[in-house]
């Protein structure tokens, strides 16, 4: 889907992500590893997690606050919330209600959750413009807000040292100017290959029939090998056709903003495009996989670093859980972070 019917304006963006920093040295206390071994393979020297009671909401709180702030709406002007949430504290409510109800979100406006994993923020731009492109919704709040740090196994040295937690969100409206913001988007999935990475929900069946085998203590399980060698052989191809379908070679495109998941996929787009590394946007160093976050968390922060000039073209590229994975070719105009 290229041509919306009515296009829409990326209108707001900001994002949070928790105070408390866990580096690669604090995980020697947990198993045996090493920064070295973590950092060469991954890129990750230090990442953001939740302590205490904070958890996913308030972290997509803060973030939609910040966005919301930028586009200059108001609470009462948003007719939707979207967020793109697979770890939130509570499977429902969604964590959708939980932000229109501590936002005030006024009039009972729909809110729902929509789990893509890691692709998520792309996911819920492709719903949110098909809604605003049907005339159902105008104002249209995304908060992409995941909680990894409670759901992983700290015993398990080779998926806990990848995650993080964080929150990004982003309001679009109608573009009054008729300018849509989004050049090209594409929204794939690959259920087949869904034991890459999966988590389970607990439960029993009702005690009067034959029980089920269940896992009843959850936790992300991932085959970090397959996950790599899947995007690796995959994704590329998706970001050239997506640039492509925006009527653009990758000369014209600004910057690449990749879901922060291991610096050496982020290179491999990267040699793909034949880009220098000005054009590459890349935090995971600090914040690991922040899931659907990750995108807009890199985005906002590239911006405050002075790394992205807004007025610019850039391409997002996400993969998840699901398997899941998206790419978009999106204009970012001044002012929205
Ligand atoms: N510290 C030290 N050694 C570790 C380790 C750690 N944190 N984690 C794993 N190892 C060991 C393994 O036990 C294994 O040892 P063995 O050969 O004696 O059995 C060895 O290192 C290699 O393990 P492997 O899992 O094959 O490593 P890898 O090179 O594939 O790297 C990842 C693991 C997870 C870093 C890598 O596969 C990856 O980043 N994949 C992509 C995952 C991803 O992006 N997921 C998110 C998707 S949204």
């Amino acid at each position: 889907m290229t041509n919306n019917k009515i296009p829409i304006r990326i209108a707001g963006l900001g994002y949070s992500v928790p105070k408390t920093v866990v580096t690669n040295d604090d995980l020697t206390k947990l198993y045996e590893t090493s920064d070295e071994w973590i950092y060469t393979r991954t890129g990750i020297k230090e990442r953001r997690i939740v302590s205490g009671n904070e958890d996913a909401i308030d972290l997509g709180y803060k973030a939609a606050q910040n966005a919301m702030k930028k586009s200059g709406l108001k609470p009462e002007d948003i007719d939707c919330v979207i967020a793109a949430s697979s770890a939130p504290p509570q499977l429902y409510p969604a964590l959708a209600c939980h932000i229109q109800a501590r936002l005030g979100i006024p009039d009972f406006v729909p809110s729902f959750d929509l789990t893509a994993a890691c692709t998520g923020l792309i996911y819920s731009l492709q719903v949110a413009r098909g809604l605003i492109g049907a005339g159902l919704y105008k104002n249209i709040l995304i908060v992409a807000s995941d909680n990894n740090s409670r759901l992983l196994d700290w015993t398990d040295r080779g998926t806990s040292i990848l995650f993080g937690d964080g929150a990004g969100a982003m309001v679009v409206e109608p573009a009054q100017d008729g300018i849509d913001d989004v050049l090209a988007l594409d929204i794939r999935a690959d259920g087949v290959i869904g034991q890459y990475i999966y988590m389970n929900m607990p439960g029993k069946n009702c005690p009067l029939v034959e029980q089920a085998e269940i896992e009843q203590n959850p936790k992300i399980h991932m085959a970090g090998r397959d996950v790599y060698k899947f995007v690796v052989s995959t994704l590329p191809q998706y970001v050239d056709k997506c640039i492509e379908d925006a009527g653009k070679i990758p000369e014209d495109i600004d910057y690449l903003i990749p879901h922060q998941a291991n610096q050496r996929i982020i290179e491999a787009l990267q040699q793909r495009l034949n880009y220098s590394d000005d054009k590459v946007i890349s935090n995971i160093k600090y914040y690991g996989n922040t899931s659907a976050a990750s995108i807009p968390i890199a985005l906002v922060e590239g911006v405050e670093q002075g790394k992205i000039k807004l007025g610019c073209t850039a391409i997002l590229c996400g993969f998840g859980a699901g398997m899941t994975w998206g790419t978009a070719v999106v204009r970012l105009r001044e002012g929205i972070c």
